[in-house]
C-alpha cells in the first residue's frame, strides 16, 4: 500500500476513534441536561396544580377536577395530567388519555407507597414522554397524586442532531487531513525523492553534470545531502575514468586516485599500509556540550589523509584533542573520516610530560629550529631528550601491534618526531618494509653538528630501508651529514648509505596535493555551488567588512619559518611605493595558532598582530584596510574561499621543505586565474617555476612583485597558471605515494638482515 494510502487510513482512523469518544459523551451529558431540565419544569408545574387541586381530591370532585386539569393542559402546554386519589382510583385526567390512564402506571403507584415523586421516560400513544408523579398531601397525609406527561420526543431529535452535526465535522476534517497528507508528502517526500531519482537517473546517463537545488533541514534533508556526495563522488569517478581513459590511449603514465588504488591492491594484495605521525588526520575536540571532530592545520595531513582514503589501512598518531579518548574505542581505534569510514586512526595517548618533552621540547625546540635555518636557536634539553626517546619506543610498540599479524608490513613514517622509530621497528621486525619521511628540510652537517644527539637521530633514522626528503639538495645535506658523523659508506651513485651491510636509499620525493579536478566539480564538501561563491567575491569582503578592488591571500600555521611578518613589512612598502594602491588592494592573512605553549609561538602571534595593526593605523581608510588578520583554525571550505576570491597568493617562507599552500592554491583555482607569489627558500620553488620567485629577507623586491602580481596582463596570468596547475597535476599526491610505496615494494628485504640498535 501506498505511504500516502497508508498515512490517510491511520490518520483517519484515529481521528474517528478520537471523535466518536467525544460524541458520546457529548450525546450522555446533553441527555442528562435536558432530563434534568424537564424534571425541574414539572416539578414547579406540579406544584402550582396541586395548590389548585387541594381540598378537591375526592371522587364527588371529578368533574371540576376534569375542568382544572383540561385548563392546566392547555395554559401550560402540557400534553397531559392526571389525578388520582391516595387509593390509585384515577379521579381526573385530560381526555387524549383517560383510557390509557385508567389503571394507576406503576410510577403513581411508587409515589403513593413510598410518598415521593418519580421521574421517569416512556411510550406512550407511540410517542416518548416524561413522566412525572408527586404524592398529594394535606395535613401531612397523602390525600392522592398528580401525574404530569410532557412531549419528549425533541430529546431524540436533539441528540440525533448531535450525531450529525459531529458526523459532519468528522467528514470535512477527513477530506481536509486527505487533502493535507496528499499535499504534504507530495511536497515533502514523493515530490523531493522522484526529483531526486529523477536527477541521479539524469547524472548515472551523463545527462547532468550542474548541481540541484535540494530541500536542507527537512525529513530527507540528510539523504539530499547524502544524495549529493554520492553524486559528487559519481561526478569525479567518471571524470577520473574518462581521464584513465584518455591517458591510455596518449600512452602517458599520471598518477590518479585510481591508479594507486589498483596499485596498492596488486602490489599490497589486501595488506595494510601503515603510516605513523605525531599530527593525527582527525581531532575531536570537546566545545561546551558537544563534541567537535576537526582537521589540524598543516601540509602532512593535507597530503597524507587522501592517500589513506584511497589505500585504506592503520594510521598511527598521538591522540591530541580533549574528547579523542571518549570517542575512540579501548584501543584507541577510530574509523576515519567519521561520515564516510576508510581507514583505521589508531591514537597513541600521551601524558602532559611526554608531550611537552617529546613533542614541545625535543621536536620542536630542538630539531625544528636546527633543520629551519632562520635564525632561531634551538633549544637542546636532556629532559626533553629523554622523553623523546621514550615516546618513540612507545609508538614503537603500538606500531608493532598493529603489524604483529602481517608479513612484510609497509611501513611509512612520518617526519621529526621519530627520528629513532625506524630503527626500533627494524630491530624487532626486519621483514617490514620500512621508509621515513622527513618533511622539512635537513641542514648541511655543519648546522646538524650542533645537535648532542646527532649520532642517535642519524643511526634512528638509518633504520629505514629508504629516507624521503622533499627535495634532492635535502637528500644531499643528509648524505653529506652521514658521511661527516657516522661511519659508512655513501654511494652517490644510487644516492645510498651502507653501514655493516645495512642499505638505506635516499631518495626525493616532492611531496603534493590532490590533483585540480578536470572537471570543474561545482558542488563543495556541503554540496554548495562553489562557483557562485567564487564570482561572489564581494560577498567574502563584505563579510569582513572591507571594499577592495584586488585581494591577496596568505594561509599559515602561525609559525616564525613562514615570513609572515616579512611579509607584512611588503604589504607596508608597496604602498608605501605604490600609493596609487592605497584603497585598491587587501591582504587577507588566514592564520592557525599553532604550538601556542611554546614562547616563540606564543610571542610571535602577538608580533604578526602588532604588525597588522600598525600597518592598519597608517593606511587604512573608512570602509578599507591594508590587512585583514583572520587568527583561527580555518576548515578547508573557508579556505578554498579565500583562495578562490584571491588575486594572488603569497607564500613567503624563510625556510620551508615543501609548503602545500602553494601547490594547494593553484590547485584551488579552477578558473585558470591567480598569480603565486612563492618565497625561493621552499620546496615548492623547485616545482612552480611560474610563481613570482621572491626572496623573502628582500622587502623591496617582495613589494615589487605584488604590484607585478596585481598589474600583471590577464593572459600572462592565465598562461602561468595553466602550466602551474599541469605542474600540480602531473606531480600530484597519488604519485608521491605511488613513487614511495613502489620503491619500498621494489626493496629484496631478507629475514636475516636485523639492523642493531
Ligand atoms: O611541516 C612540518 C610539520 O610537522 C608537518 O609535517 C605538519 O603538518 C605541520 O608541521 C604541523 O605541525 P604540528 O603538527 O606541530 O601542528
Amino acid at each position: 500500500m501506498k505511504i500516502t494510502v497508508r498515512l490517510i487510513i491511520s490518520l483517519i482512523l484515529v481521528t474517528t476513534l478520537v471523535a466518536s469518544i467525544f460524541s458520546f459523551i457529548q450525546v450522555h451529558n446533553e441527555k442528562e441536561r435536558l432530563a434534568e431540565e424537564l424534571k425541574m419544569r414539572d416539578m414547579i408545574l406540579a406544584e402550582n396544580l396541586q395548590e389548585s387541586v387541594k381540598g378537591l381530591l375526592r371522587p364527588q370532585s371529578s368533574t371540576k377536577l376534569n375542568r382544572i386539569v383540561e385548563r392546566f393542559c392547555k395554559r401550560k402546554k402540557l400534553m397531559g395530567a392526571a389525578i388520582y386519589d391516595k387509593g390509585g382510583i384515577l379521579l381526573a385526567s385530560n381526555p387524549d388519555f383517560s383510557s390509557e390512564l385508567q389503571q394507576p402506571i406503576p410510577q403513581v403507584t411508587k409515589s403513593i407507597s413510598e410518598n415521593k415523586y418519580t421521574s421517569d421516560f416512556k411510550m406512550l400513544i407511540g410517542k416518548k414522554v416524561h413522566l412525572y408523579t408527586t404524592p398529594v398531601d394535606e395535613d401531612g397525609e397523602i390525600v392522592g397524586v398528580l401525574l404530569l406527561i410532557n412531549d419528549a420526543s425533541y430529546i431524540d431529535t436533539r441528540l440525533k442532531g448531535i450525531w450529525r452535526h459531529n458526523f459532519m465535522r468528522l467528514l470535512i476534517l477527513s477530506i481536509l487531513i486527505i487533502l493535507t497528507t496528499i499535499i504534504v508528502v507530495r511536497w515533502s517526500i514523493t515530490g523531493p525523492i522522484a526529483q531526486i531519482a529523477e536527477w541521479l537517473k539524469g547524472m548515472r546517463m551523463g545527462k547532468i553534470d550542474k548541481p540541484m537545488y535540494l530541500p536542507r533541514g527537512d525529513i530527507i534533508g540528510p539523504l539530499a545531502i547524502e544524495v549529493t556526495h554520492l553524486a559528487k563522488s559519481l561526478a569525479l569517478a567518471r571524470a577520473a575514468a574518462e581521464e584513465e581513459a584518455r591517458l591510455r590511449i596518449s600512452a602517458e603514465s599520471l598518477w590518479t586516485r585510481e591508479r594507486l588504488r589498483e596499485y596498492v591492491r596488486l602490489e599490497l594484495g589486501g595488506n595494510n599500509l601503515f603510516v605513523v605521525s605525531n599530527r593525527e588526520p582527525y581531532m575531536h575536540t570537546k566545545q561546551g556540550r558537544k563534541v567537535e571532530c576537526i582537521m589540524p592545520a598543516g601540509g602532512l595531513v593535507t597530503a597524507l589523509d587522501p592517500i589513506m582514503r584511497t589505500c585504506g589501512g592503520v594510521w598511527i598518531a598521538h591522540g591530541s584533542g580533549d574528547a579523542d579518548m571518549e570517542i575512540s574505542d579501548n584501543n584507541g581505534r577510530f574509523r576515519v573520516p567519521p561520515e564516510e569510514p576508510l581507514y583505521t586512526l589508531k591514537r597513541v595517548w600521551l601524558t602532559k610530560e611526554e608531550e611537552e618533552g617529546y613533542y614541545y621540547g625535543f621536536s620542536n625546540e630542538g630539531i625544528w629550529p636546527l633543520c629551519h635555518i632562520t635564525y632561531t636557536r634551538p633549544n637542546f634539553r636532556l629532559n626533553d631528550w629523554i622523553h623523546y626517546q621514550n615516546v618513540n619506543e612507545k609508538f614503537a610498540t603500538a606500531l608493532l601491534n598493529e603489524i604483529s599479524e602481517e608479513e612484510s608490513p609497509l611501513v611509512l613514517i612520518q617526519d621529526y618526531h621519530f627520528s629513532l622509530l625506524p630503527l626500533l621497528i627494524k630491530s624487532k621486525r626486519p621483514d617490514a618494509k620500512v621508509a621515513i619521511f622527513w618533511h622539512i628540510p635537513w641542514p648541511n652537517p655543519e648546522a646538524f653538528g650542533i645537535c648532542p644527539w646527532k649520532e642517535e637521530i642519524l643511526l634512528g633514522i638509518l633504520g629505514a630501508d629508504i629516507v624521503g626528503f622533499h627535495t634532492q639538495f635535502h637528500c644531499n645535506n643528509f648524505l653529506e651529514t652521514v658521511d661527516r658523523f657516522l661511519e659508512s659508506r655513501i654511494n652517490w651513485d644510487e644516492f645510498s648509505i651502507e653501514r655493516y651491510n645495512q642499505l638505506t636509499f635516499v631518495k626525493p620525493f616532492p611531496i603534493s596535493v590532490v590533483s585540480p579536478s578536470s572537471i570543474k566539480s561545482t558542488l563543495d564538501e556541503e554540496g554548495i555551488d562553489i562557483q557562485s561563491i567564487r564570482s561572489q567575491r564581494d560577498i567574502l569582503l563584505k563579510e569582513l567588512d572591507i571594499n577592495s578592488k584586488f585581494v591577496g591571500v596568505g594561509v599559515d600555521r602561525i609559525d616564525y619559518t613562514k615570513g609572515i611578518i616579512e611579509r607584512f613589512r611588503a604589504v607596508e612598502r608597496f604602498f608605501q611605493k605604490y600609493p596609487d594602491f592605497i584603497g585598491q588592494f587587501t591582504f587577507i592573512e588566514l592564520g592557525a595558532p599553532s604550538r601556542t605553549h611554546i614562547k616563540q609561538y606564543h610571542d610571535l602571534i602577538a608580533e604578526v598582530e602588532g604588525t597588522a595593526d600598525k600597518i592598519n593605523w597608517g593606511f587604512q581608510t573608512k570602509g578599507w584596510k591594508p590587512i585583514v588578520f583572520l587568527k583561527a583554525h580555518h576548515t578547508h571550505e573557508t579556505i578554498n574561499r579565500f583562495y578562490k576570491a584571491a588575486d594572488l597568493c603569497m607564500v613567503t617562507s624563510l625556510h620551508d621543505g615543501m609548503n602545500l599552500v602553494a601547490k594547494e592554491f593553484v590547485a584551488s583555482r579552477e578558473d585558470e586565474d591567480g598569480v603565486l607569489i612563492l618565497s625561493q627558500f621552499t620546496g615548492a620553488s623547485r616545482e612552480l617555476h611560474d610563481a613570482i620567485v621572491i626572496n623573502p629577507y628582500d622587502i623591496e623586491s617582495m613589494a615589487d612583485a605584488i604590484h607585478v602580481a596585481i598589474t600583471m596582463e590577464p593572459s600572462e596570468r592565465i598562461e602561468r597558471m595553466k602550466r602551474l596547475r599541469q605542474i600540480i597535476k602531473e606531480r600530484n599526491v597519488y604519485r608521491w605515494a605511488g613513487n614511495l610505496i613502489t620503491a619500498l615494494v621494489r626493496l629484496r628485504i631478507t629475514k636475516t638482515s636485523v639492523k642493531k640498535v
